[in-house]
């Protein structure tokens, strides 16, 4: 069993300069690319929201993140469900990019950040409708998102990628 680590959890601040954000990897290619190259702008211009895990005895090293938006998905795509009558537009949040470091995968810190993940689309939902969160996972990472609640939106195969959707009601306190 890998030790554990104290990493501090916070808003990610385009105005800041993170440490390792440059060399930041999680053994994928794409979400590398979006950390490396976009994340500063996309939420410098509020397209999305990150929040960051930084390792406080790695010079508050930038280790993993999140990012979320507001989203609409059509009430078709969420049929696997079962939830009855709802309009044909489902407001909900979205996860739009999660990645833990190489270095500190596999000690519990990605739930960490989906459970922030999740308690803030409960929260954003008392101020604005919300009928939970929608993801497109990659397909390596299902496993982990059932785990948490999710459910594939497309039967047992995992589509690349494969949407996800965990109804509030579905979200623990
Ligand atoms: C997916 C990811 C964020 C998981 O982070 P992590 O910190 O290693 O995950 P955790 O340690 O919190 O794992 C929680 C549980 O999920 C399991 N798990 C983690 N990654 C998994 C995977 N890819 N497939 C199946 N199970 C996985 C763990 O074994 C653990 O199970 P347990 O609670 O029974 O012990 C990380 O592997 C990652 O950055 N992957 C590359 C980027 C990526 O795929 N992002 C998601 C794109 S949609």
């Amino acid at each position: 069993m890998k030790l554990g680590v104290t990493v501090e959890l916070s808003r990610y601040d385009p105005g800041l300069i993170y440490a390792g954000q440059k060399q930041f990897d999680c053994e994928h290619a794409v979400i590398n690319s979006f950390v490396h190259n976009s994340l500063k702008s996309q939420t410098k211009k509020n397209l999305s929201v990150a929040y960051v895990l930084t390792d406080p005895s790695q010079g508050d090293r930038f280790v993993g993140f999140y990012t979320i938006a507001q989203h609409m998905i059509d009430v078709s795509s969420l049929s696997a469900l079962q939830l009855g009558s709802l309009p044909r537009k489902i407001p909900c949040s979205r996860l739009v990019m999660l990645g833990m470091d190489k270095n500190y995968k596999g000690r519990q810190l990605g739930s960490r950040l989906m459970k922030h993940a999740l308690a803030l689309t409960k929260s954003v939902s008392n101020q604005v409708g919300s009928f939970g969160m929608y993801l497109d996972a990659d397909p390596m990472a299902v496993d982990f998102y059932q785990k948490l609640g999710f459910t594939l939106l497309v039967g047992d195969k995992s589509p690349d990628p494969s949407p996800m959707f965990i109804p509030l009601f579905r979200i623990a306190d």
